[in-house]
């Protein structure tokens, strides 16, 4: 993977029975700004890339802390985070941002389910800084898993914190939730895929105002298409390359020597956008909007197809 930066892990500490935080610090070098809502690519072997949103950051850009949920059945990033021991050092590449701030003053609410929280712990702690007004709202299965609730007391933000435990407060009723605020409200909100369908299916009627929202894990219907072959030209070199319906363009080009960046492989993260010069794009990420999908000069290659028979890819 290009453009990572040699870290070393310098603090590993549990914030629950499942969720550890990793302080990472440069060995040489330092990474780009970081703000709020931005993610690292932490590389955990040679085809193991993942991506985990920064939850805090010291201001000289050498060190930074990830929070990760251990899956035991997941796909083993997680778990390959939670081997690491104190001391050890990887490639990292970031941060990048999907999942901006924005920067004007409306009233702002924040949506933290699960371990969605990581991005939304840190917008809460930069809004704070910045003396802006919001509310946050924590949603956990239940208090155990309620790995930040301790952070966000000791930001102090007094009934603009909300902690809501599924087994003692119920489902959130998200209708009432959105009537309940003003319509120039911006939403962010980071969790679970079904709490991000249960807000858009809201939000279609009820919500007033403007919802940014974040996956960490695939759309729940992304599976069920179907795939069929098609050609990628590489625009510098002119070579026609085939990309079978079992593979994406992402594997197929790794696999051939190009040294394609890429993180989460599952259109979540915008790590592998490539600049796109002909051809039309089947748009399969959840990163991309809706105007640079119709502009179609770009495309996450770890999901997206092509519906023409070629893509002519700027590289
Ligand atoms: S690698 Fe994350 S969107 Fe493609």
């Amino acid at each position: 993977m290009a453009n990572t930066i040699r870290s070393r892990l310098t603090k590993k500490i549990d914030l629950s029975d499942e969720i550890s935080s990793f302080t990472f610090e440069a060995i040489d070098g330092v990474f780009d700004a970081f703000d709020a809502g931005c993610h690292v690519d932490v590389v955990l072997g040679p085809d193991l890339v993942r991506n985990y949103s920064v939850w805090e950051w010291q201001q000289d850009r050498k060190s930074f802390s990830v929070a990760v949920k251990r899956e035991d059945n997941g796909r083993g990033g997680s778990l390959a985070m939670h081997h690491l021991q104190e001391g050890a050092e990887l490639e990292i590449a970031g941060p990048r941002n999907n999942f901006p701030l924005q920067s004007d003053d409306q009233p702002v609410v924040l949506i933290g389910g699960g371990i969605g929280v990581t991005p939304i712990y840190a917008m809460a702690s930069e809004l704070k800084k910045a003396g802006r007004e919001f509310r946050v709202y924590y949603l956990v299965r239940s208090k155990e898993h309620a790995a930040f609730h301790g952070l966000f007391k000791d930001l102090d933000l007094g009934a603009n914190y909300q902690l809501h435990c599924d087994d003692t407060d119920g489902y959130l009723d998200l209708q009432a939730f959105v009537q309940s605020y003003p319509e120039n409200t911006h939403y962010y909100i980071c969790g679970p895929e079904v709490l991000l369908k249960r807000l858009q299916d809201v939000s279609g009627e009820q919500v007033r105002g403007i919802v940014f929202f974040e996956r960490f894990s695939a759309p729940i219907s992304s599976a069920e298409v179907d795939n069929t072959a098609f050609t990628v030209v590489i625009n510098s070199t002119g070579e026609h390359i085939a990309i079978p319906s079992d593979e994406s363009i992402l594997s197929v080009l790794n696999s051939k020597g190009f040294d394609v960046h890429y993180g989460c492989s599952s259109g979540l993260c915008g790590s592998c956008i490539t600049d796109v010069l002909e051809g039309e794009i089947d748009h399969r990420d959840s990163v991309l909007d809706d105007e640079e999908r119709a502009e179609g000069d770009c495309m996450c290659v770890c999901v997206s197809r092509a519906k023409s028979e070629v893509l002519v890819l700027d590289m």
